[in-house]
């Protein structure tokens, strides 16, 4: 064994807690991801990886503590992830990406910033998103949703009560038109990327979201609108897609001039 890999056995015995989880780790992540968990432990952003909280097709999550007991959940994309051509239908037309080169370990780079700079984007409007603290590479820091060391469920998990799913509807009209008018789309919006914490709900899950230039900005929106919709019907809230649709339409304009 060389002096590299020592050293990387060293970070992933000091910063992955489980050693199931660093298992997993030296699986699925190379030594340049095993160095930006470093670097970005290093720059005080979190200190150990605590445990897993979801292995995703496109991305690991996993619960970090910091130094002073924080816990943030730290977004690690894989870079041999399945569905490459599809990440590229959501980049190809975002002008912010348009000088990106298009291989494979570029385009996981971008779509992690992609998604970082969305989640700021959405922190900027004052949306009930997490928090984004930093990235770098192929890895996301933010703001752990949880509660203890519980992570809060998915809206998927729960069976809200009508007054809740009320308020729920409210609450996601708020979100979706608070973020067109910061000009984005999220784009795979649905009670799978919807986080409950308490009575408020907490949207995730930000790499596919498009500005509303991007030529499949409408489609994705009217999709959301759609995924809402029936989500509200699955779950005994009697809801149209015309419905959902004029409300945020309605509170884009009211957020727009109360601003
Ligand atoms: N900030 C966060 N706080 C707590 N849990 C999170 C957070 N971000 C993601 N998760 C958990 O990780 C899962 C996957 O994250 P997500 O961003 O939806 O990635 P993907 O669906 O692409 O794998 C979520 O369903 C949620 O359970
Ligand atoms: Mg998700």
């Amino acid at each position: 064994m060389d002096f590299e890999d020592e050293f990387e056995e060293e970070i992933l015995r000091h910063r992955v807690r489980q050693e199931s989880d660093r298992k997993i780790f030296e699986k699925v992540f190379d030594k340049q991801t095993i160095m930006t968990i470093h670097q970005l432990a290093t720059k005080g952003l979190f200190d150990v990886l605590e445990h897993v909280i979801s292995t995703g097709k496109e991305a690991h999550v996993f619960a970090a503590t910091d130094d002073s007991g924080n816990t943030r959940a730290v977004k690690i994309f894989k870079k041999e992830t399945t569905d490459f051509k599809s990440m590229a239908d959501y980049i190809v037309g975002d002008v912010r990406f348009k000088d990106i080169r298009k291989d494979r370990r570029n385009l996981v780079f971008a779509w992690t910033k992609k998604e970082y700079k969305n989640i700021i984007a959405a922190n900027n409007a004052r949306l009930s998103v997490p928090l984004a603290l930093g990235h770098k590479d192929n890895v996301i820091v933010m703001e752990y949703i949880g509660e203890g060391d519980e992570p809060c469920p998915k809206l998927k998990e729960l069976k809200p009560t009508k007054e809740e799913l009320l308020d729920y509807k409210r609450q996601l009209i708020d979100f979706v038109a608070g973020f067109y008018n910061a000009g984005l789309v999220h784009a795979d919006l649905s009670e799978y990327n919807v986080l409950v914490k308490g009575n408020r709900l907490v949207v995730i899950d930000f790499a596919q979201a498009v500005l509303l230039n991007h030529q499949k900005a409408r489609e994705f929106f009217e999709r959301d609108v759609v995924n809402l919709a029936n989500y509200f019907n699955k779950s005994g809230l009697e809801t149209s897609y015309e419905e959902l649709y004029a409300g945020i339409k309605t509170r884009a304009k009211e957020l727009e001039t109360s601003k």
